[in-house]
């Protein structure tokens, strides 16, 4: 565990989306008796592919947007463990534009709206992808912003990326944003670039073995507002 306390300096709340306020196994153990005894390996290996596609386009400098990338990583998942269905791979992409959010995301986001911090959504969906997210889950009215990685053309942990969000906010100093996310990586990436961040644990995890260090650790959205 990270040092407690509040984090001092903070103007801005920048949140990730997938895995941190939506849970994107939801489609999958929606679908789960239809899929059966596979489904237990289907969500991680989809997360799992969707992920590398968005780093290995990255850098291969062959940008198409989340939800292109997660068709293909679902294609791939679906393939590798033999699962043929048919109409199974539309339903499962319809539901990832309905995710769940986690039971602790409303009332966490709402908690630092009312001290006063501005808020954000920054994420590797596309802008129709987290339209859809957060107005099925009924959050829309607490972000100011809601900012998808389309507008740069590179995913995340890229610096540009998370420049995005400074840019928007008009912040000029990094560590005045605290950045919320329960993704390792992402979290670690975006300490390295400068801004204070808390790192979700909604399972028990050790830090990457990456550059960046998160400010704080804790597990749930629900003891943010304490923090900022
Ligand atoms: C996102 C991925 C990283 O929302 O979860 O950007």
């Amino acid at each position: 565990m990270a040092a407690a306390g509040k984090l001092e300096g903070i103007q801005a709340c920048v949140f990730d989306a997938y895995g941190t306020l939506f849970n994107v196994a939801s489609p999958v153990e929606k679908l789960a008796g239809e899929i059966g005894d596979k489904a237990k390996d289907l969500a991680p290996l989809w997360r799992r592919k969707q992920l590398e596609y968005t780093w290995l386009r990255s850098l291969m400098g062959v940008h198409a947007d989340f939800w292109h990338v997660t068709r293909d990583a679902l294609d791939y998942a679906l393939k590798q463990l033999e699962i043929n269905e048919a109409g199974l791979a539309d339903e499962l992409m319809t539901l990832h534009l309905k995710l769940d959010a986690y039971p602790d995301a409303l009332e966490g986001v709402t908690a630092v709206k009312k001290k006063g911090k501005r808020t954000a959504i920054l994420s590797n969906g596309s802008p129709s992808m987290l339209d859809s997210i957060v107005r099925h889950a009924g959050l829309e009215k607490l972000f100011d912003h809601v900012l998808s990685v389309e507008e740069v053309g590179i995913y995340k942990p890229s610096r540009r990326v998370y420049r995005l969000a400074m840019q928007k906010l008009t912040i000029q100093d990094a560590p005045s944003v605290c950045f919320v996310s329960a993704n390792t990586w992402d979290a670690q990436a975006a300490a390295q670039f400068g801004f204070q961040v808390v790192r979700i644990a909604r399972t028990p995890t050790i830090d990457d073995n990456i550059p960046g260090k998160p400010a704080r650790v804790i597990d749930s959205l629900a003891g943010l507002a304490d923090l900022v």
